[in-house]
């Protein structure tokens, strides 16, 4: 086993990142303030609702969690917010800015990156080919071998594999180059999709001590998860999706403790 990533170490590697977009102006919104709002928000496939009004709002510097189980939504909402769905109704802002017209393209440029569920990442090209097209919007080569540099720090397994394909690295490996591949926009908020399936324990620690690193950084997260624990110990808020609705909110550490959420989610 690996030493546990101490939580002075994590702020340590966040203080170092350069997390700021070399010509995109930082959004004028103050620490604390909300950065993305999201309100009444509808979605439907189909006849079937998949979201039935969900309000939720994200501060800057926060890392939320928006946790629930198979099928509640947490993949539509952020799919929603990442322009990859039509919203059926309801409201989705960003620094103000109404997102409901952006292109997915325009989200990124407005700061927003998604490291998605099941990670789409491209198997033929390299570790390295894939972080570059992270940066596909601003190709400034400086910035784009800082962001390089900051994600190699982040994640030193990818560091070793540049120049091996996507396809060939394992799925602990493959999450961390999603999350490595959504940095390169150099972001200022980062929409993670279960960052923990289908990988071991231990490199999910990993994992989530590198995102607490980029919370460290700067940069506001929102992280869709069903491991409830982890996500949550990450986190500085919750959201529990339940069939399409919210059905609990609040400090991570109370909903840790909500007797409702130990016998739903963490087997108490
Ligand atoms: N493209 C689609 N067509 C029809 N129904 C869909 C589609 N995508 C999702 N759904 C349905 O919408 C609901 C919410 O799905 P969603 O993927 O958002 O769940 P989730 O919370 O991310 O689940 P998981 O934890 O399994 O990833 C589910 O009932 C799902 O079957
Ligand atoms: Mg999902």
């Amino acid at each position: 086993m690996s030493a546990p990533v101490e939580a002075k170490d994590v702020a340590a590697l966040g203080a170092t990142m350069r997390t700021k977009h070399p010509t995109r102006p930082d959004p004028s919104v103050a620490m604390g303030e909300p950065l993305l709002q999201v309100r009444d928000l509808r979605v439907a496939y189909g006849g079937i609702k998949a979201l039935k009004g969900i309000d939720l709002e994200v501060r800057r510097g926060e890392v939320v969690a928006l946790i629930g189980a198979n099928g509640a939504g947490k993949t539509t909402t952020l799919k929603s917010i990442a322009r990859l769905l039509p919203v059926a109704s309801g409201t989705i802002t960003f620094a103000g800015k109404n997102l409901a017209t952006m292109t997915p393209e325009a989200l990124v440029g407005a700061g927003v990156s998604l490291a998605p569920e099941g990670r789409a990442i491209f198997p033929n090209l390299t570790v390295l080919e894939n972080l570059e097209l992270g940066a596909y919007l601003h190709r400034d080569a400086t910035a784009m071998r800082e962001t390089i540099e900051d994600v190699t720090r982040l994640f030193p397994r990818l560091g070793e594999r540049m120049k091996q394909e996507g396809g060939t690295l394992s799925g602990g490996e493959q999450q961390m180059l999603a999350i490595g591949r959504a940095l390169m926009a150099r972001p200022t908020m980062l929409l993670l999709d279960e960052p923990s399936l289908g990988i071991a324990p231990k490199l999910v620690q990993q994992i989530f001590a590198a995102i607490r690193a980029i919370a460290a950084a700067g940069v506001t997260i929102l992280v869709v998860e069903q491991n409830t624990k982890v996500a949550l110990s990450a986190s500085h808020r919750g959201y529990v999706l339940r069939t399409g609705e919210i059905a609990l909110s609040g400090n991570a550490k109370e909903l840790l403790q909500n007797p409702e959420i130990q016998k739903a989610y963490l087997g108490g």
